[in-house]
């Protein structure tokens, strides 16, 4: 037995009109201040006017959502009592109202009694739909059960996973006029977030073939669209494509689960801040070499030389080993096309700091569910080996 979950997905110019046919009346919306800013939350609002709907708005939610956020907001949904909840935003918010869609529910729950085996969370739903609205094209958060909650325990911020298929949004938007406004490096920062879910998600040792097929997908859509999208952050195609491309590669690694480049991406972007698109993409790379270089097993060869063959860079005649090399000179091709940084360094940290912290990034990587699926297993030494090649912006050779 094995699984395949997914919201039920809108997807395509004026998608977000779909509001209408959805029951209940109380909208319950959970947002950022940046979200509201750029004058997103009001094109939700007016679709809500004009079908006669009420709402109140959460806007608190912060990049690297805290436990205390999630709370003040269940708190407001439980007073509101809504029947729907709808998620502006991007990974932070959606993530954020997973939580608050599930204590909602269940209000008797604390953050700790969310888990993965326990099925009275597969009633989500009884008092309220979750319709997740993605606003930028790359977390995926629209179709995934998994959560990110930061807490500060031991000195330090430590990112949690609450996760469980239940979470699954019940509707997930995926209207092109959000991401429209996406700036450039954010629109690459995303863009590489998609390929780390589909390259890492097809290697992960949960792939199965609904996972593989839709990974496939969204790797051709990013890489044929993510170059239209740099030159001109308007053309509406491009746009549009990245936008399901995210959803795509969502369903896809929800599906099968990422592995060791968002566990050092998570590690990076809990201590620096970085976003965590850029960290993931930076990575990815350098994981992709070190499971292609296991000496034991030669899988990640055959699935990346796979791969290459069906997207067309190679010929089907071409050797495994070489073909599977080809991936990651296509993404070194890609970062150099449309200026994105190819190593940890890149992202602002000084030599000097990641010297000092190196141990408490390998630390993290233990704490990291992510990294269970690697198809080549990681130890401590080869964590920090990779948090260092990832740094100078060298070539993984072991
Ligand atoms: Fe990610």
């Amino acid at each position: 037995m094995w699984f395949f979950f997914s919201p039920n997905i809108i997807y395509g110019p004026d998608s977000i009109d779909f509001i209408e046919n959805i029951s209940g009346d109380k909208c319950f919306i959970i947002t950022d201040k940046i979200i509201k800013e750029l004058g997103y939350l009001k094109i939700l609002t007016d679709v809500l006017d004009k079908f006669g709907k009420t709402y109140e708005v959460f806007d608190d939610v912060l990049p690297d959502p805290r436990a205390e956020g999630v709370l003040k907001a269940r708190e407001q949904c439980l007073k509101y009592s809504p029947d729907i909840i709808l998620a502006l935003g991007g990974g932070s918010v959606m993530d954020t109202a997973k939580v608050v869609w599930c204590l909602y529910e269940f209000p008797e729950f604390s953050l700790d009694d969310i888990h993965a085996f326990r099925s009275d969370l597969y009633d989500m739903g009884k008092k309220a739909k979750m319709v997740a609205i993605p606003t930028t094209s790359g977390t995926g958060a629209e179709t995934t059960f998994v959560t990110v909650i930061s807490r500060y325990e031991e000195d330090i911020w430590k990112k949690y996973l609450y996760l469980h298929r239940g979470l699954i949004p019940t509707y997930a938007i995926v209207d092109p006029i959000f991401p429209m406004g996406m700036p450039s490096e954010l629109t690459i920062d995303t863009a590489f977030d998609i390929l780390a879910h589909s390259i890492e998600g097809i290697g992960s040792l949960w792939k199965n073939e609904f996972s593989n097929a839709l990974a496939l997908k969204a790797i051709e859509l990013v890489f044929k669209y993510l170059p239209i999208a740099y030159k001109d952050g308007k053309n509406q195609e491009a746009r549009d494509f990245l936008h399901q491309a995210a959803t795509i590669a969502g369903l896809a690694f929800g599906n099968s689960q990422v592995h060791i480049g968002h566990t050092l991406g998570h590690s990076w972007g809990a201590i620096y801040h970085v976003h965590h698109g850029k960290s993931v993409g930076i990575l990815l790379k350098y994981v992709t070499q070190f499971i292609i270089n296991d000496p034991d097993k030669d899988d990640a060869i055959k699935i990346y030389a796979k791969l290459a063959k069906q997207l067309g860079w190679v010929s089907w005649g071409e050797g495994d080993k070489k073909a599977a090399e080809k991936v990651i000179e296509k993404l070194i091709d890609l970062q150099k096309e449309v200026n994105s940084p190819m190593s940890l360094k890149e992202t602002g940290v000084s030599r000097e700091d990641f010297e000092k912290d190196l141990d408490s990034l390998v630390n993290l990587c233990y704490q990291d569910a992510s990294s269970v699926l690697t198809p080549r297993s990681t130890n401590g030494e080869q964590f920090k080996k990779l948090f260092q090649y990832a740094y100078e912006g060298k070539d993984v050779d072991f």
